[in-house]
Order: structure tokens, then C-alpha cells, then sequence
């Protein structure tokens, strides 16, 4: 039996990919549309490894879907493929539309042509995993508590509506279709192979490179921080042993301030890389202006996958904050390809 994995080639998939080769055996396929977003090379490390098949395409190809599943008898399809940046969301709502509803779409139409075609038990053992965010659940005031799975969707941005939307159609083929769904709404992911349009790889980036580090707004905004091995660790319990058509929310139990978490990481550059000047890298705080409609605290109630299937993160955010650091000073190269050509137009286009 195989997996495939769609989005395989960006941050979270290229870790849930190589997480997953690195404790079992089971074959991957990695289908990715290698746009901005996406690095083939992330994969680099699996190019001699006969478990794995890279496969350059969209999930909004049905055909070349339909032939990848039934080539590899695909027993699981885990979808992370999408447009993923709110604020390019703003710029240009229409891409996530595309990729993130008519993409899962097309997608879910391959997946259920495929599974008409095997018999019952394969269609029983069948699973979909979709992989989304807590943002479809809008904004939390200070004193509000923690997103739970039956907190109303409210989506803010074009992104999260985008989101929100793809979860609805995954629902509708649970219903409708009988389809094996699962759906997992995670909070903020930090770690290795983060393309740095993000914020923690972005600060990183512009402090080496002695430029501002832009902070939107007041910095107060808050957001619930996961190491991105503890998100590849959830999805995998969900997906051996949740029961079809759950949904989980996924969450790091530590909400932080945009600003205290940009201090953090100067903190840690200050102390691993110091400037040539001696001043700290917080000196290059700049505050700038506001991102529409943005979104002033998410925070996950992570306690049902924590009950159901005994997951909680494992690594502390001081922890993951270091490791992830360290990643970028020892990745120069990979940051250097990453954010020539169309990376320096966003810039230029966003920051000014
Ligand atoms: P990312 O932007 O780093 O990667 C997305 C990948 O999808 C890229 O490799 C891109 O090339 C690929 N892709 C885009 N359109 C495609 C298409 N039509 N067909 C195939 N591949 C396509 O995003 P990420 O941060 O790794 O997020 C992965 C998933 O997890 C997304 O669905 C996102 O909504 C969700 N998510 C992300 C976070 C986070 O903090 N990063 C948190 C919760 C949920
Ligand atoms: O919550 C999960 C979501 O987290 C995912 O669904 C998205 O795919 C992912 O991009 C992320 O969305 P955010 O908008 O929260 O992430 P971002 O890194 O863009 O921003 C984090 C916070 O930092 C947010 O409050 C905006 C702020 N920010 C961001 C940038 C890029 C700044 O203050 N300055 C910046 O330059």
C-alpha cells in the first residue's frame, strides 16, 4: 500500500514526508504543483530512497490524480496542497480560490472515481485526510476561550474563507458520498523548510540581512505556536486511528504575542550570531501598518485528540524556537534559493 501525499513539496508536507520515510516503510507518493511556495528540494534527501516517487503536478488535475492513485494503490490520500498566505490572500484572493475549493475539489472527484472501482473493504480502509487551520474559526477576544471542533466557522480573510470552504466540500463527501474523511485544524507551524514570507523565518531572514523586522500593527496580536514535528506526529495518529469523518483541532497550548515572539528570536540570533555592532538585532523592530482584517488571537482547545488519541505536543517552544534558529544559520544555501527572483518582487510589492 502507498500514500500520497499532495503538497509534499512546502513546509509542512516536505516535513510530514520525510517524518513519515523516517519511521515506516510504507511508500510515498508526493504529488506537488512546485508553485512559489513549493521546493523540490526539501525532498532532496530522498532521491536515491525506492519508497519515495515525486510527481510534478496539481491536484486539480483529476486524470493525472486518478492514475497516481490507481498506479500506486493508494490506500490514504493527505492533503496539504493550497495557497497558504493570508496576506497574499489580500493582494490576490483569486489563486486560493482556485487551488484551495476548486483544487480539493477535483481532487476529491479523482479520489471518489478511484474508489468506485475497488471493492468494499478497500473502500472501507480508505482514508482522506484533509489538513486545515484554525483560522476558519475568525478571531478570539482576550478572554474568550480556546477554539474547540464545534466553534462556528467565521472566517476573516480571503485565505481562511478559502479554508473554510475546502473543509465544507470535504464534509459534503463524507455525507453525500460516504467518503473515509478526516480533518485537522491546526494553529500556527513553525520549524525547518518555513518559506520565509512567514513571520518567525521572515524576522530570522531580515535580521541577518540587516533589515527591518515588520511588525503589524501593535505586535499584540496572538498566535498558538506548534514545532511542526508535533503537527506530522498528530496527523499521523489521526490518520491509524481516528474514526472516520472526526475532525480534530490541533495546537501548541502556547499562545504568544507577534512581539514577544519576534523579541524571542533576537534574543537567540544575539546569542548565536551576534552583531558586528554589538547592538541586538531588536534594534531593527519596525512597526508598520496593519494587516485588514486581522485577526487578534487564535488559541486551540487541543483536549479531544489529546483524550481520544493521547497526542499532545512535545516540543516546548523555547526548545523549538532554538532548533528552528540554528536550522536557518545552518541553511544559508537553501535560504539563498528560496527567496531569489519572484520571493523579491512579494517583498518589494508588500513592504515597499
Ligand atoms: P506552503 O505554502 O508552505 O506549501 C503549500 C504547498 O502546496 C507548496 O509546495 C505548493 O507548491 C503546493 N501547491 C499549491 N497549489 C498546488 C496544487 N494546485 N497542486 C499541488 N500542490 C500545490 O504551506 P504549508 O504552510 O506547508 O501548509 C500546508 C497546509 O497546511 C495548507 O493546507 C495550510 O492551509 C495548512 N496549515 C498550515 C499551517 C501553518 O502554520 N503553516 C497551519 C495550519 C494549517
Ligand atoms: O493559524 C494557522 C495559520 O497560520 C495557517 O493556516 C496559515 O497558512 C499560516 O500562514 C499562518 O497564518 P498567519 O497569518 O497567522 O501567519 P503569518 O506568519 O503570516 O503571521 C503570523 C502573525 O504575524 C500574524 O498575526 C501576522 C503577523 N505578521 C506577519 C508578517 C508576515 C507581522 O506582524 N509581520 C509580518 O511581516
Amino acid at each position: 500500500m502507498t500514500i500520497l501525499v499532495t503538497g509534499a513539496a512546502g513546509f509542512i508536507g516536505s516535513n510530514f514526508v520525510l517524518d513519515w520515510l523516517s519511521a515506516s516503510n510504507e511508500p510515498v507518493v508526493s504529488l506537488d504543483a512546485l508553485t512559489y511556495a513549493g521546493n523540490a528540494g526539501n525532498l532532496a534527501s530522498l532521491k536515491a530512497d525506492q519508497r519515495h516517487s515525486f510527481v510534478h503536478g496539481s491536484i486539480g488535475d483529476a486524470a493525472l490524480v486518478g492514475r497516481l492513485l490507481r498506479q500506486g494503490q493508494v490506500r490514504a490520500v493527505i492533503n496539504f496542497a493550497a495557497e497558504s498566505h493570508v496576506d497574499r490572500s489580500i493582494t490576490g484572493p483569486a489563486p486560493f480560490f482556485e487551488t484551495n475549493v476548486m483544487g480539493t475539489l477535483h481532487l476529491l472527484e479523482a479520489v471518489r472515481g478511484y474508489l468506485a472501482e475497488l471493492d468494499e473493504a478497500a473502500r472501507i480502509a480508505f482514508r482522506f485526510l484533509h489538513v486545515s487551520t484554525d483560522e476558519v474559526y475568525g478571531t478570539l477576544g482576550p478572554d474568550d476561550p480556546a477554539f474547540t471542533e464545534t466553534n462556528p466557522y467565521l472566517p476573516n480573510s480571503p485565505y481562511a474563507a478559502s479554508k473554510a470552504s475546502s473543509d465544507h466540500l470535504v464534509r459534503s463527501y463524507r455525507e453525500t458520498f460516504g467518503l473515509n474523511t478526516l480533518v485537522t485544524n491546526c494553529s500556527n507551524n513553525y520549524g525547518p523548510y518555513q518559506f520565509p514570507e512567514k513571520l518567525i523565518p521572515l524576522v530570522i531572514h531580515n535580521a541577518l540581512i540587516g533589515k527591518a523586522l515588520p511588525i503589524y500593527g501593535d505586535g499584540q496580536q496572538v498566535r498558538d505556536w506548534l514545532y511542526v514535528g508535533d503537527h506530522c506526529a498528530a496527523i499521523r495518529l489521526v490518520l491509524e486511528r481516528a474514526a472516520p469523518g472526526a475532525t480534530y483541532n490541533v495546537g501548541g497550548n502556547n499562545q504568544m504575542a507577534n512581539l514577544e515572539v519576534v523579541r524571542t528570536i533576537c534574543a537567540l540570533l544575539d546569542a548565536r550570531r551576534p552583531r558586528p555592532d554589538g547592538k541586538s538585532y531588536a534594534d531593527q523592530i519596525a512597526f508598520v501598518t496593519d494587516r485588514p482584517g486581522h485577526d487578534r488571537r487564535y488559541a486551540i482547545d487541543a483536549s479531544t485528540i489529546e483524550r481520544d488519541l493521547g497526542w499532545r505536543p512535545a516540543v516546548a517552544f523555547g526548545e523549538g524556537l532554538a532548533r528552528t534558529v540554528e536550522w536557518y544559520l545552518d541553511h544559508a544555501d537553501w535560504v539563498a534559493d528560496v527567496t531569489s527572483g519572484a520571493y523579491r518582487d512579494w517583498i518589494a510589492r508588500h513592504y515597499g
